[in-house]
């Protein structure tokens, strides 16, 4: 299977899935691009070291975000892509895209899911709102990506448990290495080989 990983960051997520499909705990599964909202993404540099297509496109380069949306959307078009990752991408998918891809876009999100997600919900955001609601275990949730902000199915899920004054920035560090790092690969290669 082809896939397109979008991303916004450091790309940690990304390089999980380059190194399952070099270790071959991702079987079937070739990354044709990887794109970034974000010109200035440690993601891109990661892509590039691993010889796979990087690309750019920014809101910033478009007068409105429909021209984005739809410029977005013809660039990942052309790859013909079986699965849309979303590895720490921060750009709210439009629903032409959804409707495009139904059931073919998957999302990693960094809490155990109906937990502290949602709109506002991202990145360190979310581990500031388990510590404040002082949960004992968190995780992270592969879904499918739907019309809402993370109500989609769940693919996986793995528990976190929250160690007696982490701070938020050792706790996403946490999640990733126990949680984020593994069910992401792991869910690709499960849809790659159904
Ligand atoms: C990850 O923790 C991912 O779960 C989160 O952004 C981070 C990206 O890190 N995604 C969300 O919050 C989506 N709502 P990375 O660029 O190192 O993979």
């Amino acid at each position: 299977m082809k896939i397109a990983v979008l991303v916004s960051g450091g790309g940690t997520n990304l390089q999980a899935i380059i190194d399952s499909i070099n270790s071959g705990a991702i079987t079937n599964t070739e990354i044709a691009v990887v794109i970034s909202n974000n010109k200035n993404a440690y993601a891109l540099e990661r892509a590039k070291n691993a010889g796979i297509e990087a690309l750019c496109i920014s809101p910033k380069d478009y007068d409105t975000r429909e021209q984005f949306n739809e410029a977005f959307l013809d660039k990942l078009n052309s790859y013909n892509v079986d699965l849309v990752v979303l590895a720490g991408f921060l750009v709210v998918i439009p629903k032409t895209m959804i409707q495009q891809y139904k059931n073919k876009i998957i999302n990693i999100h960094p809490s155990l899911i109906p937990s502290f997600c949602g709109t506002g919900f991202y990145g360190l955001k979310v581990h500031e709102a388990a510590l404040e609601r002082g949960v004992k275990v968190t995780g992270a949730t592969v879904h499918y990506v739907d019309e809402g902000t993370d109500t989609g199915p769940i693919i996986l899920q793995k528990a976190v448990e929250i160690p007696e004054g982490i701070t938020a920035k050792e706790l996403q560090q946490k999640v990733m290495e126990e949680a984020e790092w593994k069910i992401l690969p792991q869910a690709i290669n499960m849809i790659a080989n159904k």
